[in-house]
């Protein structure tokens, strides 16, 4: 059986899983950190890499033992090699080098963005074949979270074009700070989700902008709207400017409608982009992931208009949304079938994506 072994660390989720060669997640254990870092409403990086340091070893025990596999029966070690905080990065790629040379097993350095992308091929019957996915191509893929925002023309696994990306904020990141303006805690996406579900997303009109590359994102207009909106126009000048109200001066069901208005604009313009790119490209399937993917405003209006435009919606389960080891596995499952052996294990950790950063590599890792 060809099990791969994933380890996932790139920012505040210790993550190991256990993926066949069907896509099939035999175990998947994710070790969130939101307790560590709420009080200081964000992702403090050293406190993440420590966390990770002491959870990766208990991470990885529990997913074999959930798997029901031991180390002797698994094939190959793959681990999110970039993007991510560097620090954070750097311990799942040790544990990850460390379990692959000493075991002589290959091991496969995956982009964290792809394996997003393509996480709607997981599957979790273990009987399930495996499916060939050339029928699915050429594809378009978005993968939108706290910290990507990009769009991708895909002619197979290996093959991904950026084609439009956020010139500001991730949508996420967009998100996490509207929820944080509208006084909620972190992680603000689900948060600001929960508060929507009470509120009128008319009560407040944002445009959608209109930038030099149609398929581009744009979140930093919205939140200044909002912020005006929920802290009043600020008075005075510079350094000095001040503002005279915080959220906790607004009505509930106010701060209901801007929770609600603000998600409905964010999902408004991935919606746009979407259908923008599918008309000049034409696609068979729509591929996406991402933490916000979990959100389900934006889940039904993909499925709405994947229906209207007959593309086959390539969705992962929630679970599989945020960042998780069996994104990786699963990715590092359809290199293997595309004939890869795996990579050198000198292979560095690094901050960036080359594919959010628009190279186009003929062999994406
Ligand atoms: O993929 P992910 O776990 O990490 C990155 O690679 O960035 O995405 C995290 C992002 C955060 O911004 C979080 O607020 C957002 O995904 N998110 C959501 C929801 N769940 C997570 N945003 C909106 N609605 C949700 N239900
Ligand atoms: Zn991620």
């Amino acid at each position: 059986m060809g099990l791969i072994l994933a380890i996932e660390s790139s920012c505040d989720e210790t993550a190991a899983a256990v993926v066949d060669e069907t896509l099939c997640v035999r175990a998947n254990v994710v070790a969130s950190q939101h307790e560590l870092h709420r009080e200081y409403g964000g992702v403090v990086p050293e406190i993440a890499s420590r966390a990770h340091l002491e959870r990766i070893v208990p991470v990885i025990e529990r997913a074999l033992s959930d798997s029901g596999s031991g180390l002797s029966e698994v094939s190959g070690i793959a681990t999110g090699i970039r993007p991510g905080l560097i620090g954070s990065l750097l311990v799942g790629v040790s544990a990850a080098k460390g379990l692959a040379w000493a075991r002589g097993l290959p091991f496969h350095a995956i982009d964290h963005v792809a394996a997003h992308l393509f996480a709607g091929l997981l599957r979790e019957r273990v009987d399930a074949q495996q499916s060939s996915t050339e029928a699915l191509f050429p594809a378009l893929g978005l993968v939108v979270s706290g910290g990507h925002t990009s769009l991708f023309v895909i002619e197979g696994p290996s093959e991904c074009r950026l084609v439009g990306r956020t010139i500001d904020d991730a949508v996420g990141e967009a998100l996490d700070k509207a929820a944080s303006m509208l006084g909620l805690a972190h992680p603000g996406g689900p948060n600001l989700e929960r508060l929507a579900e009470t509120g009128d997303a008319r009560a407040l009109r944002f445009a959608l902008p209109q930038l030099h590359n149609p398929l581009d994102f744009s979140l930093s207009g919205l939140k200044t709207k909002l912020l005006y909106e929920v802290r009043g126009v600020p008075q005075g000048r510079g350094a000095s400017s001040v503002f005279l109200r915080t959220a906790a001066d607004l009505e509930p069901a106010r701060r209901a409608d801007l929770a609600a208005s603000f998600q409905r604009a964010a999902v408004a313009q991935v919606i746009d982009r979407i259908g923008r790119a599918a008309d000049l490209y034409r696609p068979r399937a729509l591929f996406v992931g991402g933490g916000v993917v979990a959100n389900r405003t934006l889940r039904r209006e993909l499925l709405a208009l994947a229906t209207e435009r007959c593309l086959a919606l390539v969705v992962p389960e929630p679970r599989y949304c945020a960042d998780n080891a069996a994104m990786i596995a699963g990715y590092a499952q359809l290199r293997r079938r595309a004939g890869d052996q795996g990579d050198d294990l000198a292979t560095p950790a690094e901050a960036v994506s080359i594919l959010a950063r628009g190279a186009t590599p003929k062999r994406v890792q």
